[in-house]
């Protein structure tokens, strides 16, 4: 990696000397088109690449183009350019254009609207991900394609020396969660998971009243998640001709073949079970984050899991939990439930009083909670306030994120042990550091699922 550092670096230099006609290459571009980007020097710039530019992968696009020492210099997505993602979206979004041309000209549009001549032609636009990736000129990626496609990306990118910020829900298994740290770790990636309430300071707040012992001593943890919230095509639904702007041999990737229905994938994947890990993970991931958070278990994981009634659709499009109810234990007694409530808490209970957020609002016994000022020699927590800010401080600094991989990995691992608790509906018993289930092969077996070839991690 420090390789190619090096060969960016020293490309960047030769550009800057010899102009960039006389290189001919289309994508990089001198500092002066660059607007408030080109006052920072090539050597102190971040490039980066967004692989995934449907809705949230705009979002985070926008982020990072908002960071003034950060670059994007190209966008990849399966989707040429779409409007069928809008609908499902909040109401402002609805008939927006999603997808990789839409992408490119976003960012071309900012730089050309911060250039003195109004013009920028310098966001490459890939259909392939392998193809951004090849680009030595990238520092890091933003991966924000679901979550069947983000452990083969990762593990890719980092081999081709990219730092990452990749969305949550991490993985899609277990087995792939692990391999993601092992890629990150071996080839001394910087890793950002998109879980931001880690750079939310109201949350950061709490965890710190929890891990102070300002609710006594921790006993139950509460975490509530949205219903799924679309509605399937019924049993008797037909496939559809694949539109001329998707990629979909390319958008199933890793996952099994099955004929094209527009349910399957733009927003929607998330309902799939191919894809996601439904409602559990995809907001799970946000709750159980602070769950682990606020019990100190960033590292490991609860010792039992099972399953309170969880429902599964028997027919039509969508096979991810309709009703998400388990439970876990940690080995320090603690206990963790997860519901699907609309609206609900996330709370934490504990000896001596409680504490909880809901709807934004924070709640709790004794009411002093509220202003409590943590000591100087009490636990603090890692101190961030704008999630891509920090991942690109630390890519810089070469330093621990705010939610780094094992984390991210540790906190999904809860909601997909709650997916197989709800699906084998028995209680299961979990090893946290072998990361394998005790005694229940058929368990074990759920750890990891098969990919389609020619995709393998
Ligand atoms: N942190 C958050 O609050 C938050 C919010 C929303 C979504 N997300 C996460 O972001 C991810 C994407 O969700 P979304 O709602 O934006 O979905 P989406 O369907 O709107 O966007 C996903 C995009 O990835 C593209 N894609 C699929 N396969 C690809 C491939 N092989 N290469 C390149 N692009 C590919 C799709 O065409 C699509 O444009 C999910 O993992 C989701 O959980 C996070």
């Amino acid at each position: 990696m420090k390789d190619m550092k090096m060969n960016r670096r020293e490309f960047l230099r030769k550009v800057t000397v010899a102009g960039v006609g006389a290189i001919g290459f289309p994508y990089v571009v001198p500092s002066s088109a660059l607007g408030k980007a080109g006052n920072v020097a090539p050597s102190s710039r971040i490039t980066m690449g967004s692989i995934g530019v449907g809705g949230m992968g705009t979002n985070n696009m926008r982020a990072f183009l908002s960071q003034p020492d950060t670059q994007v210099v190209a966008v990849c997505d399966v989707v040429k350019a779409s409007n069928e993602y809008g609908h499902w979206y909040k109401k402002g979004w609805q008939g927006a254009w999603f997808g990789r041309e839409p992408a490119q000209k976003i960012v071309e549009d900012h730089y050309a609207g911060e250039s003195p001549s109004r013009r920028y032609e310098g966001c490459g636009a890939y259909n392939d991900f392998r193809d951004l990736l090849a680009r030595d000129d990238i520092d890091a990626v933003c991966i924000t394609t679901p979550d069947h496609w983000h452990a083969i990306p990762v593990i890719m990118a980092a081999a081709a020396g990219k730092h990452i910020y990749c969305e949550k829900p991490m993985s899609l298994t277990i087995a792939e969660g692990r391999a993601m740290i092992e890629a990150v770790r071996r080839y001394g990636a910087v890793f950002q998971t998109g879980t931001q309430r880690r750079s939310d300071q109201q949350f950061r707040f709490i965890c710190e009243l929890v891990r102070n012992g300002r609710i006594g001593r921790l006993r139950r943890i509460i975490t509530t998640i949205g219903p799924n919230n679309k509605e399937a095509p019924a049993k008797d639904w037909q496939p559809t001709p694949v539109p001329e702007w998707l990629d979909y041999d390319m958008w199933l990737g890793p996952a099994p073949w099955v004929p094209y229905h527009k349910d399957r994938c733009l927003y929607t994947f998330r309902f799939g079970l191919d894809y996601s890990g439904g409602q559990t993970t995809n907001l799970g991931a946000h709750q159980i984050d602070i769950a682990q958070w606020a019990n100190g278990t960033d590292h490991t994981g609860p010792v039992e899991v099972e399953d309170r009634g969880g429902e599964f659709p028997t027919d039509g499009l969508f096979t991810t939990a309709t009703k998400v109810h388990f439970r876990a234990r940690y080995a320090n007694g603690v206990e963790l439930t997860c519901s699907t409530q609309e609206g609900g808490p996330l709370r934490f209970e504990g000896t001596e009083g409680w504490i909880q957020m809901q709807k934004g609002e924070l709640t709790c016994q004794p009411e002093s909670l509220k202003t409590s000022v943590i000591g100087p020699n009490e636990i603090r927590l890692y101190d961030s306030s704008d999630h891509h800010r920090n991942f690109i401080d630390c890519v810089k600094a070469h330093r621990e994120t705010a939610a780094p991989v094992e984390v991210g990995h540790r906190s999904v691992t809860i909601c997909h042990l709650g997916n197989i608790a709800m699906m084998l509906k028995r209680k299961l018993h979990w090893d946290p550091e072998k990361e394998r289930f005790v005694n229940d092969e058929q368990a074990n077996q759920m750890l990891s699922r098969s990919m389609r070839s020619p995709w393998c991690l």
